[in-house]
């Protein structure tokens, strides 16, 4: 039978898929309520009233999944001196030639790169969200530069999460399993996070 390995708990990966799902009402009624052209998606989520209401709480939402999962993880997504040779040498890893590559840990430095980014991108949503949310009580100034940051950090926000979901599903075969099942084979936690694998496997 195929040995598999705990990877993430229920915790782990409920807080994830909460985000998940936060994150992507937010962005879809959130492009509804930035561009006229693309006001129409609005209607697929209620209309333009309901959008405006609960976009907001969406985003409030998915920065409260992020926390906990800041909470669990950022120890964890600290790069190391592996992480900085990985990085030097990620031209090698999009071109899928892993020798030469040092191992992974947990998380390998892309996926680091791509909580930090994430957890960045959000704190500024979250922020010029809320001034955005009550522009009748904040000065012209804080609201000048929230029209030019919320849609600037989305836009960072969106571009990672777009390579994101394409690496965790067609990217690396076996990924998805880890998030939705919590487990991974032994071959696929060796191959991918080697170092991970020693310490979890005892070897
Ligand atoms: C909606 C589609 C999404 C899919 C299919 C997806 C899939 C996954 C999978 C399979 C993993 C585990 C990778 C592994 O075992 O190595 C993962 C991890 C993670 N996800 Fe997602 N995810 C999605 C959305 C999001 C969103 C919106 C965020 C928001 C910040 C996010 C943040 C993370 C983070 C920080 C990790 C840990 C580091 C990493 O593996 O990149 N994910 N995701």
């Amino acid at each position: 039978m195929t040995k598999l390995i705990d990877r993430f708990s229920f915790a782990e990966r409920a807080s994830h898929w909460v985000s998940a799902a936060c994150f992507l009402y937010a962005m879809f009624t959130g492009l509804a309520l930035w561009s006229p052209r693309l006001f129409w998606m609005s209607g697929v989520f209620g209309g333009g009233e309901t959008v405006r209401a609960w976009h907001p709480w969406a985003g409030m939402f998915f920065a409260a999944a992020l926390g906990v999962m800041f909470r669990r993880w950022s120890a964890q997504m600290r790069l190391d001196a592996d992480d900085r040779v990985w990085l030097a040498k990620s031209h090698l890893y999009a071109q899928n030639i892993e020798a030469g590559m040092p191992e992974s840990g947990r998380f390998n430095a892309g996926q680091k790169m791509l909580f930090w980014t994430q957890t960045a991108a959000a704190l500024t949503l979250v922020i010029t969200g809320i001034v955005l949310w009550f522009p009748e009580s904040m000065p012209r100034a804080l609201r000048l530069g929230a029209i030019l940051l919320h849609p600037a950090a989305a836009s960072v926000s969106i571009g990672g999460i777009i390579v994101h979901i394409y690496m965790s599903t067609i990217g690396v075969p076996g990924a998805l399993q880890a998030m939705v099942r919590g487990r991974v084979t032994a071959g696929w936690a060796r191959s991918h996070h080697g170092k991970w694998y020693r310490e979890v496997a005892g070897r």
